[in-house]
């Protein structure tokens, strides 16, 4: 057995290429079965840290002759990778789930299987009660992917491999497929936190750390070879990074800056009890790093703050949110909020609204409550109503916006630079699209319509804002490297 860092590989086999000397056709041998050209469709829920792993899986099956394909009846392969974090993003999965039944009916060698958060939990009562299901993987083995597939094709399936990699040091390096120059870097893994609401500590294990040293030399390398210009450092409480190697995000952050050819850094996400003195000195000194940050709070009042257990007060948060801006004056900030606790009163409520003006965040992610297993919070008797949540939800994203839009008419006249990653459709109007070093999209014309402006650096100004989105004009195309 060898381990891999993220999981321990099963078997030893290697993969043989064979091309047929009369088709050109490649097919790849792995002990007694051979792998013909197939085809993977893969659906991914949650967090970037499930698309990154997905990625991830992706590239790993390219060395047994999967490819990508985004069209269902096209594929050899169907793989769901998938959420927890509430009930939402569950039942999306278990209804598509479902679904494949069908697909499965018409294609007899159809192979199904789900990892993720889900499975991490659950995998086994998913194989026992979906027939369809050929085999379930936990989290924290997706780097032995391909011998699960090897396993299924060569007859054994019915089965979940959901066990935590007990390895000292959580090393792998990154893998991308997509040829951007952006990507995403995880550089801790798991949570240690257990808020009392939250399921990932459950499925996600507990927290690690790639070394420094690692991390810094991935990133040379994807800088070097593949072109990347920006990377997002990720991890549940990316904060926390390195405290068992006697590291820091600071000193990473810090070390990443000298890399020449790399632009910007971002990371996400940050818990508010892990922001350091010296992380906010370094959101002022660094080069690179995004003047953006998101900083989930969860809520405005004391006693939900407790009850959720997350470890801070209001005054503790605000105080942070102003350290931040004295360090780096341009700071751009979000959050994340849970509207409806468990017992959430009116006065507690009111109590998140007035956080809302008090720190005038850019934007948020709110969400209602959803009760998970296994949690805390779940084992507390709850008198609030689901018809509760859902107003008082609606009721604070109208109050964000009014605060967003004012926010962001500010921006009219003011010039960013941003990297085109796509079109947008506009009311029919084809435009292009990017984000700014502090994480706002902008949308603008081209000069002229054949204009292919994808991965250029372009200046911007906007000309006009709403609260959720910008409108700029084209001021200079820089091309693709900014050196
Ligand atoms: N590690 C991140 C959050 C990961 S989950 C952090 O600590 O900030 C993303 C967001 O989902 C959380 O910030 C929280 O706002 C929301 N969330 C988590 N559990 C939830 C639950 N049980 N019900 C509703 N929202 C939840
Ligand atoms: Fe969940 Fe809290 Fe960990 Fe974030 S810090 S992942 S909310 S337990
Ligand atoms: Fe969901 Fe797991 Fe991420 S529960 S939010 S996919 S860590």
């Amino acid at each position: 057995m060898t381990s891999s860092g993220l999981g321990v590989r099963t078997n030893d086999l290697k993969e043989e290429v064979i091309v047929d000397p009369t088709t050109g056709e490649k097919s790849v041998k792995v002990g007694d079965i051979n792998f013909p050209a197939r085809k993977v469709w893969m659906k991914t829920f949650g967090c970037q840290m499930n698309y990154h792993d997905s990625e991830r899986i992706l590239s790993h099956l390219k060395d047994l002759n999967f490819t990508h394909t985004e069209d269902l009846n096209n594929a050899d392969l169907v793989l769901f990778n998938t959420c927890a974090i509430r009930d939402l993003s569950n039942n999306k999965f278990y209804s598509q789930l479902g679904e494949i039944k069908h697909a499965k009916k018409k294609k007899n060698s159809l192979v199904v299987g789900v990892g993720g958060c889900v499975a991490q939990t659950e995998g086994k009562e998913l194989v026992k009660k979906y027939e369809h299901l050929d085999f379930a993987f936990g989290t924290d083995v997706i780097d032995t992917i391909n011998d699960m597939v090897y396993r299924v094709y060569a007859g054994d399936n019915k089965f979940t491999i959901n066990s935590w990699d007990r390895s000292e040091n959580f090393s792998i390096e990154t893998k991308i497929n997509h040829g951007t120059p952006q990507a995403f870097v995880n550089i801790i893994k798991g949570c240690n936190k257990y808020c009392s609401y939250c399921i990932v500590p459950y499925t996600r294990g507990k927290e690690r750390s790639r070394l420094k040293s690692e991390v810094v030399d991935d990133v040379r390398k994807l800088v070097e070879y593949q072109g990347v210009q920006e990377v997002t450092l990720l991890g549940q409480n990316v904060n926390s990074y390195g405290k068992e190697n006697n590291e820091s995000l600071a000193e990473l952050i810090t070390d990443l800056d000298q890399i020449n050819g790399l632009e910007l850094i971002r990371y996400t996400t940050s818990h508010p009890y892990d922001v350091s003195d010296e992380l906010i000195q370094v959101h002022g000194e660094s080069k690179k790093l995004s003047k953006h940050l998101h900083l989930p709070v969860q809520s405005g009042s004391n006693t939900v703050l407790e009850r959720m257990l997350r470890e801070y007060t209001m005054e503790h948060y605000l105080g942070l949110l102003d350290k931040l801006r004295k360090a780096q004056p341009e700071i751009v900030l979000s959050t994340d909020i849970i509207v409806g606790f468990v017992n959430e009163t009116q006065e507690e409520f009111e109590a998140t609204l007035d956080l809302l003006d008090k720190a005038q965040f850019d934007s948020i992610y709110s969400y209602a409550y959803s009760m998970r297993n296994k949690t805390r919070a779940s084992k507390m008797v709850d008198h609030l109503s689901d018809e509760v949540r859902g107003e008082r939800l609606r009721h604070l994203q109208k109050y964000q916006l009014g605060i967003q839009e004012k926010i962001r008419q500010g921006l009219v006249g003011q010039e960013f630079r941003v990297l085109v990653d796509g079109t947008s459709n506009m009311g029919g109007v084809k435009k292009w699209k990017g984000r700014t070093n502090c994480n706002r999209v902008v949308h603008f014309l081209p000069t002229n319509e054949e204009q292919n402006l994808l991965w250029n650096w372009v200046d911007v100004r906007v000309i006009s804002a709403t609260a959720l989105s910008c409108q700029g004009e084209l001021l200079h195309t820089l091309g693709r490297k900014l050196q």
